[in-house]
């Protein structure tokens, strides 16, 4: 119930995506928000006000010339209960609208007359590659960011006109999540945030390999949570299936070596680093280039292990170090191991939780340890504590400035 107490005008203009606002109707009713629609003509010719009120519970708004409110203003008492105004699907020609200023029909005039201090407006276009490439569409998508719009997408892909191209409208999810974010502190505004997550894969031969019961939740959960305080987020992340979080840029690694030469030369460029990674302490020395065959009589082969690089390690030593962040899963003295790996990789802070009681789960409690002291965050979902981990460490540990270059 991401989105509970929020009241969201949503406005649907004349697209085939259309069909997408209806769904995304729904997630934003799912999520806990009241939702009202708002619906130009033009969107009417593709769906109807009866599938939006079905979905919303709520009369959809078509025309400022509404007599049946008391004052006969629409636009003002639309705007004035929003806490954001996201218009999905946005045409080309609303967007050329918007960027004017129009205001002879109701959505656009209500985007006009909303408080922009305190209701926020998104916009998700939504056309043809050729008419979101033309250069009074792009003029017309600056001049509304301009404004104080904020732009959601456009994704790219298939259309529904058959080309293939930029100008689809954003999945329901994305735009959901992106929503949610829009209500979130930008506590780590303008900084560049490097995560590493999820196990590591080692191979054995090329079919068999040794990896760990980390799902990559908790790390994946810090990224959603960084780039919805406004962070510029590069996500490392190990073999996991988790859907990338929205406006987080991602990186697919297998081993640790992998991820070592992926994270050290970003490490220098960005503000900090949480390594929440469950990294394989050792990998195969000389893994077989040809599966291992079971030859009877033969008995089990031995393996010869090596030290994996340590990437946290590795980052807090660089002359250009951003922030350091670790993890600690410990399985007994939680406080006491954590402290000692604080001191022994020279972090700013570790955060240590119980490994077993972890791995895999939607839940997780927290110990946030720094120089300074201990701070307990109590059981909660991931996507929450992740989110007090962020306010923690924006308040607690100011993120070094990176390089200018
Ligand atoms: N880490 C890393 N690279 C490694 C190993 C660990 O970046 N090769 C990071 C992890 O992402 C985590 C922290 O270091 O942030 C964990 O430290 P580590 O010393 O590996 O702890 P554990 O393996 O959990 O425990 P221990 O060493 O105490 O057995």
């Amino acid at each position: 119930m991401e989105l509970a107490g929020k009241h969201i005008v949503l406005g649907l203009t004349g697209g085939v995506a259309c069909y997408k606002g209806a769904e995304l109707a729904r997630e934003l009713v799912k999520a806990g928000a009241t939702v009202q629609v708002v619906m130009t003509a033009s969107a009417q010719q593709f769906v109807t006000p009866l599938l939006l009120q079905s979905l919303t519970g709520r009369p959809v708004a078509t025309t400022q010339w509404d007599t049946t409110q008391p004052n006969a203003m629409a636009h003002i008492n639309l705007s004035r209960e929003a806490d954001a105004i996201l218009v999905a699907p946005a045409t080309a020609d609303f967007i050329a609208r918007l960027a004017q200023g129009r205001c002879d029909e109701l959505l656009s005039l209500l985007c006009v007359a909303r408080p922009a201090e305190r209701c926020g407006l998104l916009v998700a276009p939504a056309m043809n590659r050729e008419m979101w490439a033309h250069p009074a569409t792009q003029r017309n998508a600056q001049q509304v960011q301009q404004d104080g719009a904020v732009l959601l997408g456009p994704a790219s892909g298939s259309q529904a006109c058959g080309e293939i191209g930029d100008g689809r409208m954003l999945e329901p999810l994305e735009i959901r999540d992106a929503l949610i974010a829009h209500f979130q502190p930008k506590v780590l505004k303008g900084r560049r945030v490097l995560i590493t997550a999820g196990p590591t894969f080692e191979a054995i031969d090329p079919v068999r390999g040794i990896t760990n019961r980390s799902s990559g939740k908790m790390g994946f959960a810090i990224a959603r949570a960084a780039a919805e305080a406004g962070a510029q987020v590069t996500l490392v992340a190990g073999p996991v299936h988790l859907p990338t979080p929205w406006g987080v840029t991602r990186l697919d690694v297998e081993s640790a070596r992998q991820m070592h030469d992926a994270v050290l030369p970003l490490a220098p460029s960005h503000d900090l680093f949480i390594a929440t990674a469950a990294v394989a302490d050792w990998r195969v020395q000389a893994p077989s280039d040809a599966k291992i065959k079971k030859v009877a009589g033969q008995g089990a082969p031995v393996l010869a292990m090596t030290e994996n690089p340590d990437i946290l390690a590795a980052v807090a030593a660089l002359p250009q170090a951003p922030t350091c962040v670790g993890f600690a899963a410990e399985t007994h003295d939680i406080e006491r191991h954590a402290r000692e790996k604080l001191q022994r990789k020279r972090l700013q802070l570790v955060v240590a939780n119980h490994g077993p009681s972890t791995f895999g789960r939607d839940e997780n409690e927290l110990l946030l340890i720094d120089a300074k002291g201990t701070t307990a965050l109590p059981a909660a979902d991931k996507l929450t504590l992740a989110r007090h981990l962020v306010a923690h460490i924006a308040q607690h540990h100011p993120c070094r400035t990176p390089p200018s270059n």
